[in-house]
């Protein structure tokens, strides 16, 4: 894998959200591909975060891939409200819709990349039949619901099994990894075939902001 084609994904959710034109902006300025929304409805998780109106508000802001990650149940109900509002890429949970491939089939025909993000027990076999519907694999290395969380080692195995599994697929699918990524781990995880890196805390978190914090991620696995 050349480490230029790995893309970073800041996730908002660690930004200030009293200056989130601001975090676009200076995530996109310092080269980030993807601008990573984790959208939560106290009910799939426990936590709330906001709907369609930051990826709206915020496009002026940003020239990156806008990607919804949508943590809430039912999210059949609400993808093409997505797409119109910009995201590029949204990505839902098997674990919260009955009709995945129908959902999958949504985000396509409203004229977006779709993506399917797996809980950390949920299973590679959920792709059995529908890896022809997916555009991207997120792989959470963390149970969803929080920023700040440490990756769990046992999703590194999971990672190298979805770079084989989507490896054997026609079409080119992302691999995007999401939870406790950091220069620390960042380079194992490109190693497994991960490339997108979803990163708030070590990015937005960074003591020298999150241009520098988006610098020392790339940094930590280019070689
Ligand atoms: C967790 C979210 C993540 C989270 C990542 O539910 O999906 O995107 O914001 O944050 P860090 O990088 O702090 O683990
Ligand atoms: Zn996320």
């Amino acid at each position: 894998m050349i480490s230029n084609e790995i893309k970073i994904a800041p996730s908002l959710l660690s930004a200030d959200f009293g200056a989130l034109s601001q975090a676009a902006a200076v995530c996109s300025a310092a080269g980030a591909e993807h601008l990573h929304f984790d959208v939560m409805d106290g009910r799939f998780v426990p936590n709330i975060t906001f709907g369609t109106h930051p990826l709206r508000a915020l496009r002026p802001f940003s020239d990156a891939v806008f990607e919804a990650h949508l943590m809430i149940l039912e999210p059949e109900r609400y993808v093409v409200d997505f797409v119109k509002a910009g995201a590029q890429i949204v990505t839902i949970q098997p674990e919260a819709t009955v009709h995945i491939q129908r959902t999958l089939s949504l985000i396509r025909q409203a004229g977006a990349k779709a993506g399917l993000a797996l809980n950390p027990a949920t299973p590679l076999s959920v792709l059995d039949y529908i890896l022809d519907d997916i555009d991207l694999l997120l792989v959470m290395t963390v149970n969803p619901g929080f920023g700040g969380q440490e990756f769990l080692p046992a999703m590194m195995q999971k990672i190298k099994d979805a770079r084989a599994l989507i490896d054997s697929a026609p079409h080119t699918i992302e691999l995007e990894v999401d939870g406790g990524i950091g220069p620390g781990n960042a380079a194992e995880v490109v190693a497994a075939g991960a490339t997108v890196l979803v990163a708030g805390t070590s990015v937005f978190g960074h003591a020298g902001g999150a241009a520098e914090g988006i610098r020392a991620l790339r940094a930590s696995y280019t070689v």
